[in-house]
């Protein structure tokens, strides 16, 4: 797996000569391993890694999209539109896509939180394919303790997530539908 943001682009690098190399010269012998197999990032490199990495959004601009959308969630399941909430859990993922570039070492322990709290086998999953608001409200209610277990764990234990008062876009929350209705 890549440590950091450079190796990802080493390798792009290096894999992209060795296929210019491959149609280039077909006919070439294999070259004889170098001495040393580990690539050495050269300056430029390097340099556009940290754009790329600076560039994107890391967790604090993610975890803003993934609060609100995660708002949303509970005032669509709320009035009754189904297929919005579980859009909603889908946004919330693709707020924090870009962390996969930007934050590699953590982005596994927001994957996993995903698939525990969001994914196809969660509470809150089956509570939405099923329309139950009881079994939704706890689902909810328990992922907010482990949204704030991570906050603890990552030494932000200050950022302490409530339920919120309202949602935060201006949507129809009760148009009704069901969770399969969101393709
Ligand atoms: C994998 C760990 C992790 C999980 C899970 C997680 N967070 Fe976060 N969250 C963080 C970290 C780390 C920060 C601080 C980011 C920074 O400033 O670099 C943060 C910051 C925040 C912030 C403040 C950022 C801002 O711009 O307002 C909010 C709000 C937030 N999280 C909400 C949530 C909610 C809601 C959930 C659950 C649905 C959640 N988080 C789940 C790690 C996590």
């Amino acid at each position: 797996m890549f440590k950091n943001i450079s190796e990802i682009v080493i390798s792009f690098v290096v894999l992209g000569s060795l296929v210019t190399g491959c149609s280039s010269q077909p006919t070439q012998p294999a070259p004889t391993p170098s001495a040393s197999a580990t690539p050495v990032a050269p300056a430029a490199t390097t340099a556009l890694a940290d754009v790329i990495k600076n560039g994107l959004p890391g967790y604090s601009v993610g975890m803003r999209g993934v609060s609100d959308s995660f708002d949303n969630m509970y005032y669509a399941a709320k009035g009754g539109n189904w297929a919005l909430s579980a859009y909603m859990s889908n946004v919330m993922r693709d707020y924090m896509s870009p962390t996969q570039i930007t934050r590699i070492k953590d982005y596994p322990q927001w994957d996993s939180f995903v698939k525990g709290n969001l994914g196809d086998n969660s509470a809150l999953k089956k509570a939405m394919d099923a329309k139950d608001m009881v079994a939704f409200e706890k689902a909810y209610s328990d992922t907010i303790d482990n949204c704030n277990g991570c906050h603890s764990a990552s030494g932000f234990k200050f950022i302490k997530k409530i339920k919120a008062s309202g949602p935060k876009a201006n949507l129809d929350y009760s148009f009704q539908s069901n969770a399969s209705d969101n393709k």
